[in-house]
């Protein structure tokens, strides 16, 4: 039997674990998927002791993305990026991918949205970082949006062709975008948006990396506005199917790791 996991603390909440072994079941795989919680400040430690073990692949979340970093080799996007979300044991040394980024473009692609044009990303905190990364390599103009302006700037230096901004600007950054992604954490669990509705229109697609609730509201405020909206269990859903198929090689069973992810949520 081949076993997945994921490591992060806390971890107690995963909806990976339900969703994973959907994807097995529907490929008639033997293997299943186990949510460790390793101290906060040993996720190295963890990654080497799970190939010491023999564990196929893991999963890394908060607050472990950047630390598992000394015990992988990453891969160039991964290293870009500066966190790893994904370690594949299959080789001698095990290597280290980012799929929060591929998530996102995956996530957008599902929905028919093109991925041309200018893509506003709000927010410059980890989620931000990798979704702009991810974007940009698909030659989306990638306008960072962030409270603290500063770190914008910053995300921005490093991301190809981005700029920097402060929220204040989204009206005039998103008259003329084609994408928006809100990366904060702003809508969670609340019904607050970082997004003025009138700044919205038919013409965006907007994917809300939130998924609690499942419909925030800048996801209504967009539908309002007749724009595309992609809610944040898509996200959740790609970058797991991306890590899948990275372990497994085969296809991933999409629909039937949807389902079983959206009756989790
Ligand atoms: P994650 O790893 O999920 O991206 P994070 O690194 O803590 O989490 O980043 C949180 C993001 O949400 C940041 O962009 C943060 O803005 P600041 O850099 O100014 O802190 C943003 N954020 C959190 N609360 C916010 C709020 N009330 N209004 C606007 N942005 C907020």
């Amino acid at each position: 039997m081949d076993v997945y996991g994921l490591i992060g603390n806390p971890v107690g909440h995963s909806l990976s674990p339900p969703m994973h072994e959907a994807g097995y079941d529907e490929l008639g795989l033997d293997a299943r998927y186990v949510a460790f919680e390793p101290p906060a400040d040993e996720g190295a430690a963890a990654v080497e002791a799970a190939q010491t073990l023999g564990v196929s692949g893991l999963n890394v979340t908060i607050p472990f993305k950047q630390d598992v970093l000394d015990a992988v080799e990453p891969a160039p996007l991964a290293e870009r990026i500066g966190a790893v979300n994904t370690v594949d044991f299959s080789g001698d040394t095990p290597t280290g991918h980012n799929t929060d980024a591929v998530g996102a473009v995956r996530a957008l692609s599902h929905h028919g949205v093109a991925l041309s044009g200018t893509a506003v990303v709000v927010g410059a905190g980890g989620a931000g970082r990798a979704v702009s990364f991810g974007l940009a390599d698909e030659e989306l103009s990638v306008r960072i949006a962030n409270r603290t302006e500063s770190k914008a700037h910053a995300l921005a230096d490093d991301v190809p062709g981005a700029t920097g901004h402060g929220l204040d600007e989204l009206g005039d950054l998103l008259a003329d975008a084609d994408v928006l992604v809100n990366c904060t954490s702003v809508g969670m669990e609340s019904d607050e948006t970082p997004v003025p509705a009138d700044a919205l229109h038919g013409d965006l697609a907007v994917l809300d990396a939130v998924y609690t609730p499942i419909e925030t509201r800048l996801l209504r405020d967009a539908a309002a506005a007749g724009a595309t909206t992609v809610d944040g269990a898509w996200m959740l859903l790609f970058q797991g199917v991306e890590a899948f198929e990275l372990w497994t090689g085969a296809e991933a069973p999409v629909e039937a790791m949807n389902d079983v992810l959206r009756a989790n949520l």
